[in-house]
């Protein structure tokens, strides 16, 4: 095993970077967050990279940037337009953290992105794989950006048999990205990483025969690159089950709430919904008057038409989803609406009330 060998004992780090580069440089995606350097735009990029798929990613980051081309519209954004362009993406602390940044920015260094590891690492959201990121893409600057993908890449290269879910394992990591670096493009060597992991050291079927870096790799040398990374299981998602209701008035307007400004999915907007702590409760006549309590709705309910899963990552919602009509006048407020099916276009709905929505309009 690696770690009490010198590394550069056990790899040729100058070929080793080359190798990287040059195949980065003739195969690396076209992709939108690589036309420039803009310490933003990387920024954008990463935030919204780390628990999303490129492909995803790439519809998203292109409509976000022309919504708020620099920090100051960000900055300026209403927070309800901010977290309309993030809708779907889930995760969505990371824009509320991510405004709160470029506030700062704004603020404290007068719109500039800072390129110290201490003050980049000091903005909310900003952990060290984003902070090393953008110093090294953006300001080419020989910081390591570790990830989850780097982590895999790293551990099959230099045979590396760390538990990479144990948070501490990063280090490990850190320590040795510090040695391999490319000090003359920090930039390519961070990113050649990141890509190697996306098209070639793939999780479960690495394509070790196309791999730019093969003759370093010690995994492959051993055999072992099915083996590696070592990724306990992490626990059991809690199940949570709710029901909840596309109440529509007489005149087919329906009741949408804010959700509350922390916690999960904080100041997205849901279908009036409660949590069922029994399954007794989960039909009909067990809703109604819970709806009554919990939310103050006075409401016909109809029949169930149909049931919603969705996985977050650490909870599972199983949703019964009804319709139903609001019986006493509705009053409206900040975190209740009556809105149209247009109207609603305008507001940020979490993935499973987007599925729940579908439902209804099908069913
Ligand atoms: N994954 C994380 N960061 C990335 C980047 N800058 N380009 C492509 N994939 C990434």
């Amino acid at each position: 095993m690696l770690i009490e060998q010198e590394i550069s004992e056990k790899i040729n780090i100058n070929a080793f970077q080359n190798d990287l580069i040059s195949w980065f440089k003739n195969e690396q995606r076209d992709l939108p967050w690589r036309k420039d350097q803009d310490p933003y735009k990387v920024w954008v990029s990463e935030i919204m990279l780390q628990q999303t798929r490129v492909d995803t990613v790439i519809p998203y980051f292109n409509r976000f940037i022309d919504w708020f081309p620099t920090i100051n519209d960000l900055a300026e954004a209403d927070e309800d337009k901010v977290l309309k362009a993030w809708e779907g993406l889930g995760y969505y602390s990371r824009v509320r953290n991510l405004q709160s940044a470029v506030k700062e920015v704004k603020e404290k260094y007068n719109g500039e992105v800072p390129n110290s590891p201490k003050e980049i690492g000091e903005l909310k959201g900003v952990g060290p794989y984003t902070a090393g990121a953008i110093l090294s893409i953006a300001y080419g600057i020989p910081e390591p950006a570790v990830d989850g993908n780097v982590m895999r890449v790293l551990s099959r290269i230099l045979s590396i048999w760390e538990d990479i879910a144990k948070p501490s394992s990063r280090k490990v990591f850190e320590k040795a990205v510090r040695e391999l670096i490319s000090h003359e493009d920090p930039s390519s060597f961070n990113q050649a990483l990141m890509e190697l992991g996306a098209l070639i050291c793939t999780p479960t079927s690495p394509s070790c025969l196309l791999c730019p870096v093969r003759d370093h790799c010690h995994a492959f040398f051993e055999g072992v690159q099915h083996e590696l990374p070592i990724k306990t299981k992490k626990t059991k998602s809690r199940e949570v089950q709710l029901a909840a209701v596309i109440l529509t008035d007489k005149t087919g307007k329906i009741v949408i709430h804010k959700r509350p400004a922390n916690g999960l999915l904080a100041n997205l907007w849901e279908f009036p919904n409660i949590e069922l702590h029994h399954p007794m409760q989960n039909d009909r006549e067990q809703v109604v008057p819970l709806f009554k309590e919990t939310l103050n709705l006075e409401i016909n309910l109809d029949q169930i038409i149909g049931q919603i899963d969705h996985v977050f990552s650490h909870l599972v919602w199983n949703i019964n989803v009804y319709t139903g009509i609001i019986n006493a006048k509705f009053q409206e407020t900040d975190e209740w609406k009556l809105v149209s099916i247009e109207e609603m276009k305008a507001y940020a709905f979490p993935v499973p009330y987007q599925k729940m929505f579908k439902l209804y309009q099908s069913h």
